[in-house]
């Protein structure tokens, strides 16, 4: 494990400006990121099945931000619980069809079930003042995950050579968290640093979080990200203009294979055949001990009019099916260091996963 540098010293006035979650007091406000990057726009939530529907449609989405989410969702839902109910063992029995429909909202990123089950341990243990509890994990749950990203920045940009090239995938900023986002983070981190002189990021077909949300996150930052189809990434890597892969992740299992945007896997089987180091970037909160290998994480599949359609018009002839898994399981032999806030993992296994976990 490497020791963390200091993380206090970036602008984060600059660095950390987007906000995809905002809890008013009375209901969460959710950056709509179905219409990023041409509209800003924030929908409020007022119940619990409101925050489960904007899960399962994208309008929120990234594994920590779904987490904190959920946990939200799970604050509104127990106001809507008569005043008469004041235990919290009762509260619990009577908010689990809630947690259980925000938990089917998405299937493959653990922070959901991770978050659902820290509220449900507030419950299990909480007094008569378990409306504030709850309150207060929600709050705790967006609060940590926001340090874990500034200081995951500080630790993976300081694992790249000044001057490198990076390429990442999907959206792991700001937009996919509490703030500053997982590998967006190492990235912006870098670029502050003075490690990082170029950004690739790739398309992300096929919702386009690389186009649309990766290059306007980054722009809001004056990072000028350089776009490039999914399909590209061999050839970049080959060119010698990137020397790391930086990506986030869904789920971490227990021997290190990691889950991420569909599209990780083939990079980083690229990135192993042209000597381009791989690093998955994740809060301990996507940890997920209690499922082996990657062969037992349920992969979500989506419409697949995502893939027949642009922009809501059909571009592919009628008749034709599609098919449209949305994450894939990168092998843990494919990848160089895993960064939690807890330390860099270098070469992940089962063995080191057991020593990160019981450290
Ligand atoms: O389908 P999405 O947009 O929720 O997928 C997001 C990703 O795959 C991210 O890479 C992952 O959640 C890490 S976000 C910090």
């Amino acid at each position: 494990m490497h020791t963390a540098p200091d993380a206090t010293a970036l602008d984060f006035d600059r660095y950390d400006r987007v906000r995809p979650l905002r809890w008013t007091g009375q209901a969460l406000e959710l950056l709509d990121q179905r219409r990023l990057p041409f509209a800003v726009d924030y929908l409020a939530c007022t119940d619990s099945d409101a925050v489960a529907a904007a899960i399962r449609d994208l309008i929120v989405r990234g594994a920590p931000a779904i987490g904190i989410a959920a946990a939200w969702g799970v604050v509104l839902a127990a106001r809507a619980l008569p005043a008469s109910v004041t235990q919290a063992a009762e509260a619990a029995s009577r908010l689990e069809p809630a947690l259980q429909r925000l938990d089917a909202a998405r299937p493959t990123a653990v922070n959901l079930r991770w978050a659902l089950a820290r509220m449900r341990r507030v419950l299990a243990t909480a007094g008569a003042d378990w409306r504030a509890a709850l309150e207060r994990e929600a709050e705790a749950i967006a609060r940590e995950d926001l340090a874990a990203n500034r200081r995951m920045g500080a630790l993976g940009a300081a694992l790249i050579a000044p001057g490198s090239g990076v390429l990442t995938h999907c959206n792991t900023g700001s937009l996919a968290t509490a703030g500053f986002g997982t590998a967006l983070g190492v990235i912006r981190a870098g670029v502050a640093a003075g490690r990082i002189a170029r950004v690739f990021a790739t398309e992300t077909r096929p919702w386009n979080q690389g186009a649309r949300l990766t290059a306007w996150e980054l722009a809001q930052d004056g990072i000028a990200p350089t776009l490039i189809a999914d399909s590209a990434g061999a050839h970049l890597m080959r060119s010698g203009r990137v020397q790391w892969l930086v990506v986030g992740a869904d789920r971490i299992c227990a021997n290190g294979d990691t889950a991420n945007k569909i599209g990780t896997y083939p990079l980083a089987i690229a990135a192993r055949h042209h000597g381009v180091k791989v690093m998955v970037v994740a809060p301990s909160s996507t940890v997920d001990m209690a499922t082996a290998s990657g062969d037992g994480i349920e992969i979500e599949e989506r419409d697949p009019g995502e893939l027949l359609r642009f922009r809501g018009e059909r571009v592919v002839a009628d008749g034709v099916q599609a098919w449209n898994p949305v994450f894939d399981v990168t092998p843990h032999a494919l990848i160089d260091a895993i960064v939690t806030e807890r330390g860099v993992l270098e070469r992940p296994d089962a063995a080191r996963m057991q020593a990160f976990a019981a450290g």
